[in-house]
């Protein structure tokens, strides 16, 4: 070799930042070494802008030599990074309270509230029938909750209902049956709707919660029956429950129907649960909203959301749909 010192310079360098990698302890330390060797002002840099003081002849053999010393050292410096690398992750795991080798929490997906999933179940039934969608307000007045549906100022069955009383006038609706009166009052005869909601009376045990959901439907045509009423109550309960359903029609009574039933439905256990009232509009419902009923007849029936689900869902106790506990409604 025409020049001995160079050449023997760079190796020495070589040898000298090997060690250097070798013994890095972090990152950080291995990049003071990339810096002190290769670096702008490192050792090998200066070797190569050193290569001017050289006969012209000399350059291009020592340059190739410090390059590849360069090259050497970019290699050994790499793979030690790797390997520090995975040294660093590994004491961050050991050091660290959490342990980032668990599998993630999982936030499991939410599901819709029983009550909600046999609310439109329901709606999306008489839907189907061609039934149209109507709402009311939670706090009536007495007039739509009471008086114009033919409960007398004086009528027992005002106090039947348990009212929730917020003033003189104004009170929560103990039924949706409100919304007949208010949609009749804004689209007439002949009509057919349904009317879910949250309904309020002051009543809690094992069947009965302050606030339930009831779907009140209401037909209104000319030469409507109690028959009429009768079948469409069993079409309506079997597409339901997906099966014939066993019903039992009770006399009852309701001021605002005439006749007036209630249906109960023969559970899966074997039980009697009592599920709707209905009946034959009375006439009286008709006048106060300015219908003939001479003309038109209709029925009506007021659901319980809740009792449906109960059965639907074998439920026993009706308080469980309020709790909100999260293992009882991950269940559906
Ligand atoms: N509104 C009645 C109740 O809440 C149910 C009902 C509705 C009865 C429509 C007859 C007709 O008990």
């Amino acid at each position: 070799m025409p020049n001995g010192y160079h050449q023997h310079n760079g190796k020495n360098l070589l040898q000298q930042a090997e060690l250097a990698v070798e013994s890095a302890i972090d990152i950080n330390d291995l990049d003071q070494i990339r810096v002190k060797y290769l670096g702008k002002k490192g050792a090998l840099t200066l070797e190569l802008k050193n290569l001017s003081k050289l006969p012209i002849e000399e350059r291009p053999i020592v340059g190739e030599q410090i390059n590849k010393c360069k090259k050497k050292l970019l290699d050994i410096i790499s793979s030690k990074k790797i390997i520090l690398e995975k040294v660093e992750i590994e004491n961050k795991i050991k050091g660290s309270e959490v342990d980032v080798t668990l599998p993630g929490r999982s936030w499991g997906l939410g599901t819709i509230h029983p009550i909600t999933r046999t609310l439109r179940r329901i709606s999306s039934i008489f839907e189907q029938a061609g039934y149209k969608i109507e709402t009311g307000p939670e706090i009536e007045t007495e007039y739509y909750n009471f008086t114009a549906l033919n409960i007398g100022d004086d009528h027992p069955a005002r106090n039947m209902h348990d009212t929730f009383y917020i003033d003189a006038k104004a009170l929560l609706r103990t039924h949706t049956s409100p919304v007949q009166i208010r949609s009749l009052e804004n689209h007439g005869a002949p009509i057919k709707i349904v009317a879910p909601g949250r309904v309020y009376r002051c009543d809690s045990d094992l069947t009965h919660t302050p606030m339930f959901n009831q779907i009140e439907v209401l037909k209104i045509d000319k030469n409507i029956n109690f028959s009429n009423l009768k079948s469409f109550i069993f079409q309506f309960l079997s597409s339901f429950f997906e099966r014939e359903v066993e019903l039992r029609f009770r006399p009852s009574y309701f001021p605002f129907t005439e006749p007036s039933a209630e249906v109960d439905v023969l559970s899966e256990s074997g039980k009697w649960l009592e599920i709707l009232g209905c009946g034959m509009v009375h006439p009286n419902v008709l006048k106060n909203v300015n219908i003939d009923p001479e003309n038109y007849t209709g029925f009506a029936l007021g659901l319980g959301v809740e009792r449906l689900a109960m059965l639907r869902y074998g439920i026993s106790d009706l308080r469980l749909f309020f709790e909100n506990n999260i293992d009882f409604l991950k269940q559906f």
